[in-house]
């Protein structure tokens, strides 16, 4: 069948986007699905900065790709050995297939799938294939999943049921901003009922993050960023107080709210200085957490002696380190609940034609979490 996709060419065009067009939408080929594998038709899909540093290039990936990976849909076909899913099944899709059998999934810790991991880095699904094609020429999927499509083939491993009753363009927030920010601070982080956290970068992954610090019962809550609005937005979603790490003094500020610093701080901005800055603020004993994904060039240095003599704890943090069947449906439960209201931090919803407006408004930072609806 043809699926309406937002394909990308080449890396680090020039901006503003909505003039340069870096994604084109075009018709193409998408193969039946194969062994294992399920035809979900598009329901909403998220526009994260992981998108973002593929098009300017932070993240570089094997062009052509059809981009995407944050999204919700029903499933409309299955493949041949698919036995869990069947059309009409609602899903949301993970950006991390997991095998189930290879040591990290065997240990409990599926967002470190080697599988999933290498079928990434190869632009394929995780059974090797690639199931699109423009013009005769293969087309690489992102990160398994390729959602700005109207339809996409996938991994049955790619996906998780969900109840009927969630609505779908919320839900697709449950793959990405969700998983990694509230699974940043609950799993990684492992907060605990009237400690205090501190979350750097108010993006949609952040302020996910710190929906899901609010939903834990920290007693302080620190929400740090540049971006004023960002920061006012974090006021009204819970945030205790709020800092710009840029101001004179913002270190010796938190640790004065926090009596010596929060138990803990989350990086959630995808930068390096951001990631210091959390290191700083953590009280000695305490926890940073980073979930950001800079240029792969960028570095981060503390004093060595500083882990040893404070006992700190720096962590890194994947996909929240979630097990995705276990986490979505327990965040979707909350977000029901309305204890993670998360379409409080949906600002835009567009068209597919409408994306590489979408992806400049998030390049400037004007947008949180921007929902294509198909
Ligand atoms: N670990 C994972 O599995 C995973 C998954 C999804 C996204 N990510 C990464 O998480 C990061 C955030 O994604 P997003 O979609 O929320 O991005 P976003 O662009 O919406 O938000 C990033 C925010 O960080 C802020 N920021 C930048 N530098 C800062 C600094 N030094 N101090 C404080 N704040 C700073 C920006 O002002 C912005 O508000 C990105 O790096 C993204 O690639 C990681
Ligand atoms: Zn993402
Ligand atoms: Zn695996």
């Amino acid at each position: 069948m043809r699926a309406r996709i937002a394909l990308l060419r080449s890396m680090g065009t020039a901006r503003p986007y909505q003039d340069t067009k870096p994604l084109e939408i075009v018709e193409a080929d998408l193969e039946d699905p194969g062994f294992g594998e399920v035809r979900v038709k598009m329901a909403a899909a998220g526009l994260c900065h992981s998108d973002l540093s593929v098009i300017n290039g932070d993240r570089p990936r094997d062009m052509p790709v059809a981009l995407g990976h944050e999204a919700s849909g029903v499933i409309e076909a299955v493949g041949p050995g698919v036995t869990r899913f069947s059309p009409g099944d609602h899903v949301v899709l993970v950006f991390v297939p997991s095998c189930g059998h290879c040591v990290p999934c065997a240990s409990g810790r599926p967002a470190l799938c080697e599988p999933g991991a290498a079928a990434a880095a190869k632009g394929t699904l995780l059974g090797g294939e690639r199931r699109l094609r423009y013009k005769g020429e293969a087309i690489n999927h992102h990160i398994g999943v390729s959602a700005f499509s109207t339809h996409a083939v996938v991994s049955e491993n790619s996906c998780i049921r969900i109840d009927k009753s969630i609505p779908l363009d919320r839900a697709a927030l449950l793959g990405c901003a969700v998983l990694t920010g509230v699974g940043a601070v609950l799993n990684s982080g492992e907060l605990k009922m009237g400690e205090s956290c501190a979350i750097v970068g108010l993006g949609g992954v952040g302020l996910a993050g710190l929906l899901g610090a609010v939903a834990a019962g920290a007693e302080t809550i620190i929400a740090v960023d540049m971006a004023e609005h960002k920061r006012a937005l974090a006021q009204e979603l819970g945030a205790t107080h709020a800092i710009d790490p840029t101001k004179e003094g913002a270190v010796a500020e938190v640790k004065a709210l926090t009596r010596g610093g929060v138990d803990l701080a989350v990086e959630l901005a995808g930068a390096a200085p951001a990631l210091k800055f959390a290191y700083e603020i953590t009280r000695r004993g305490g926890t940073t957490v980073t979930g950001g994904l800079p240029n792969p060039r960028a570095e981060f240095t503390i004093p060595a002696v500083s882990l040893t003599v404070g006992e700190q704890t720096l962590k890194g943090s994947y996909v929240g380190s979630c097990v995705p069947v276990r986490d979505i449906p327990r965040f979707a439960a909350m977000m029901q609940a309305g204890k993670l209201p998360i379409e409080k931090l949906m600002t835009h919803r567009i068209t597919l034609d409408e994306i590489n407006e979408g992806f400049e408004r998030l390049a400037t930072g004007e947008a949180i979490r921007q929902v294509v609806v198909f």
